[in-house]
């Protein structure tokens, strides 16, 4: 019997695909960076090529560094960036744009046209999100409206549309030659046309952005086969039986399977997911209402989170636009030369502003700066603002939920910063809790696959390979707490009403 699964998570900077065995240990990794295209201030783009180029190279790279063949994987779980849209020609394989990122908020104009017939949470009751830039669906109608000939072909049933799970998917189970068209539920949940009881396409809202109904993938469970891989690739015949949005794969690997519980993962963005249980809740504090995952014919399960769109890009930033530090570990460093924040405050509102908030007007804002001010106080700020939004976005849920919650499980690629996940908890004022296994996101998708297949038999054994690592507690006195926290909410206040 084959002793492993294979993950392929495709993320905003970079694909990976990581092997787990059956313990849920890391076996090997394979990953790859792809380019961020920025073409105009606000845009952002990825090339969809280059990103299932990247996937097939690090599958490779993955079994080669262990020994492995096709053989030894039982199943192939997918993870993702969600929202991030590629819109695709199915006769030819060629997406007709690059994808238009998540992050991208080119598409205001269109959510201020359709807010216009009431308001920015005139679908909220359906699908559970306000209308903004963040999620797929004005990304596809941008594309059809902009690029020449799109909604022609598309009313034609030429062009098809996926998040990357979608794009992955379709490519690796044969692309042109009998491709699947599916997505699943949790990916779905961020388009902005599902609707959440029914779990299907909403015709009305289709309409509305007008948008086809058949460019939109099979809605199915995050756990089933939806095919296999083709004999074109070196995967030939693996099942492909996992599909998670890479938040809710994280959810997922973390064990969280009990309304009540919830993790927040720290990458580019920091996602905040709270799980509901079969019940949709929603929000009345800027949380999202999403999908938390639907394991084959079982019941649902609903989350509310909070998405905050900048907090490790941030530190990229730093990096790559200011030429403040060169790698990005490096900022651990540089802010660890200096006693505190020396008053600074960076709110990285570069998408405007996402949970608890969604303004849309928001930009990023450096306040407090005096001639004091140095490189150090600039690298702690930002990683304080990480810790800083995501305490807002844990009171939002307090809040929503009646129930405050008494630890945090956290993972990602910034909870190896000790020091950062040390703030957090003084800011928090709970426990922030790491698991040995941070790469949750991956995990996750495993989890779904090889529960598809039968490689774990049940959620019990999930739940038992969960180990912690590491635990935080707060240290900060309470009214330091308060103060920096009135601080930081000051300086909110002055990255809105920014856009012209
Ligand atoms: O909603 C966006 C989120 O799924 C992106 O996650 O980890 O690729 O930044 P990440």
């Amino acid at each position: 019997m084959s002793q492993y699964v294979i993950a392929i998570d495709q993320g905003t900077t970079s694909s990976r695909a990581i092997v787990f065995d059956h313990s849920g240990n890391i076996v090997s990794t394979g990953q790859m960076e792809h380019e961020q295209i920025f073409p105009q201030a606000g845009w952002v783009e990825h090339n969809p090529i280059e990103i299932w180029d990247n996937v097939r190279e690090v599958v490779g790279s993955a079994l080669s560094k262990a020994n492995l063949t096709r053989h030894d994987i039982a199943a192939v779980g997918i993870t993702n960036q969600r929202e991030t849209a590629v819109v695709w020609d199915k006769n030819t394989g060629q997406p007709i744009y690059n994808a238009i990122v998540w992050q991208d908020t080119r598409t205001q104009p269109i959510v201020d046209e359709l807010a216009r017939d009431g308001g920015a949470e005139r679908f909220k009751q359906q699908v559970g999100l306000p209308l903004a830039t963040y999620f797929s669906g004005t990304k596809i109608k941008w594309i059809l409206d902009n690029v020449e000939g799109a909604r022609a072909k598309a009313e034609a049933g030429d062009l098809i549309f996926g998040n990357t799970d979608c794009w992955v998917l379709w490519n690796l189970t044969g692309g042109v030659d009998g491709g699947v068209h599916a997505t699943d539920v949790t990916n779905a949940s961020r388009t902005m046309f599902m609707d959440l009881e029914t779990l299907q396409w909403d015709q009305e809202i289709l309409d509305a952005f007008g948008v086809p109904a058949s460019m939109m993938p099979a809605i199915k469970s995050s756990s089933e086969v939806y095919g296999t891989v083709h004999t074109s690739q070196l995967l030939r015949e693996v099942p492909v039986a996992g599909i998670l949005g890479d938040q809710q794969a994280a959810t997922f690997g973390q064990a969280a399977f009990q309304p009540g519980e919830a993790k927040n993962t720290y990458g580019t963005g920091c996602f905040l997911i709270f799980n509901t249980g079969e019940e949709i809740v929603h929000s009345k504090n800027g949380l999202l209402t999403t999908l938390g995952y639907k394991l084959g014919d079982a019941k649902p399960h609903y989350a509310l989170e909070g998405s905050i769109a900048v907090t490790g890009s941030l530190i990229q930033w730093l990096r790559d636009n200011l030429n403040l530090i060169s790698s990005a570990p490096e900022v651990e460093a540089l802010a660890a030369g200096v006693e505190n924040n020396g008053g600074v405050y960076i709110v990285p509102a570069f998408s405007g502003l996402f949970a608890p908030y969604w303004r849309a007007d928001a930009r990023g804002a450096i306040v407090g700066l005096t001639r004091f001010a140095n490189k150090g106080h600039i690298a702690r700020a930002a990683l304080e603002a990480t810790a800083f939004q995501t305490r807002e976005v844990l009171d939002a849920v307090n809040a929503d939920s009646g129930v405050p919650l008494t630890e945090l499980k956290v993972d990602g690629g910034m909870v190896a910063n000790e020091a950062l996940m040390q703030f957090q908890a003084d800011i928090l004022g709970v426990p922030v809790v790491r698991p040995k296994v941070v790469e949750t996101t991956a995990l996750g998708a495993a989890y779904a696959a090889g529960l598809a297949v039968g490689f774990w038999k049940d959620l019990g054994e999930l739940s038992a390979n969960w180990g912690e690592d590491k635990r935080w507690e707060p240290q900060l006195p309470a009214d330091e707490q308060e103060r920096q926290l009135r601080l930081w909410k000051k300086a909110v206040t002055k990255s809105m009403d920014w856009v012209d």
